[in-house]
């Protein structure tokens, strides 16, 4: 069977930035892959190429088996339903319960007076509600999205990419504004809608740390080029290096604390108390 997800050779350049550079890898039913890599490595503009926001310059994309540069009108938008999209701001409606918010995952397949009103069959209120229980959060079906926290919101997202149905699911950097016991959390359910459900997932990150923790599998990039791409424990911390840099940990979530506010030392405090 085909990877529900796959890149061959794909390269992509903005005016004469090469942001992309014979990138192959493929993703798998049920498979949490996390694209690891530092800021401008890439990670965004695959996501683009693979939403078709952005056209390849060379090499193709299939998403089950289909060459998605080929589709057009009524098979583009079948492919791009049964792909699911989490971005790092969670683009729920605020003023709509975390209910609403998940049934919108439902609309591309609703004739559009439902959506307007807003009158949803029982048949797809209960399959949103079954959708929030899984990311954890049905007692918060009725709260406004915007009464939620980050992480809480993001898992609202998640559950409206369940309720979508699709095998597909691309996360740009979805945690990368939340403190790291949320973001843990929001990582832990994406591995397991990808484990459950047999959705093939594509994450991106720029913490090793979490990166680490969460994936089967990581795939790393630099400079729009694939530098390692395997089961987590296969990847030494050379590899690791060689991705951010000599010295480096790799581990952007954890900021260097800046000069200022250092714990004064002892001569600074001598002579503040002189
Ligand atoms: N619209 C654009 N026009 C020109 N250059 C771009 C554009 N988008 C991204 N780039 C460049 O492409 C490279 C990859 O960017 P991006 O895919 O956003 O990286 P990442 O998501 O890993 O931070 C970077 O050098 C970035 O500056
Ligand atoms: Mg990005």
């Amino acid at each position: 069977m085909n990877a529900p997800l796959v890149l061959r050779h794909v390269s992509k350049a903005y005016a004469s930035v090469r942001a992309l550079n014979d990138v192959s890898f493929s993703v798998g039913p049920g498979e949490f892959a996390v694209l690891l890599g530092p800021s401008g490595a890439g990670k965004s503009t695959v996501f683009r190429c693979l939403t078709r926001l952005a056209h390849v310059d060379e090499g193709d994309i299939e998403v089950h088996g289909q060459a998605l540069q080929n589709l057009s009108g009524a098979a583009l938008r079948h492919a791009r339903r049964s792909i699911g999209l989490i971005f790092q701001q969670h683009n729920l409606i605020g003023r709509l319960s975390a209910m609403n918010n998940v049934l919108t995952g439902r609309l591309a397949g609703m004739p559009t007076w439902r959506v307007l009103g807003r009158r949803f069959a029982a048949a797809d209120r209960q399959a949103a509600l079954t959708c929030l229980d899984r990311v954890g959060l049905l007692d918060k079906a009725y709260l406004r999205a915007d009464a939620l926290s980050g992480g809480q919101q993001q898992r609202v997202a998640i559950a409206r990419v369940l309720a979508q149905e699709g095998s597909v699911v691309l996360a740009d950097e979805p945690v990368a504004s939340l403190d790291p016991e949320s973001a843990r959390h929001v990582l832990a359910t994406l591995r397991s809608v990808a484990r459950d459900q047999g959705i093939a997932v594509l994450c991106s990150l720029h913490q090793v740390g979490l990166a680490r923790e969460f994936a089967d599998r990581l795939i790393g990039i630099k400079a729009g080029s694939i530098v390692f791409d395997g089961a987590p424990s296969s990847i030494d911390l050379a590899a690791e290096q060689a991705l951010y840099g000599q010295g480096s940990q790799g581990d952007a979530s954890v900021p260097e604390t800046p000069p200022d506010r250092r714990k004064p030392s002892p001569d600074v405090l001598a002579n503040a108390a002189a």
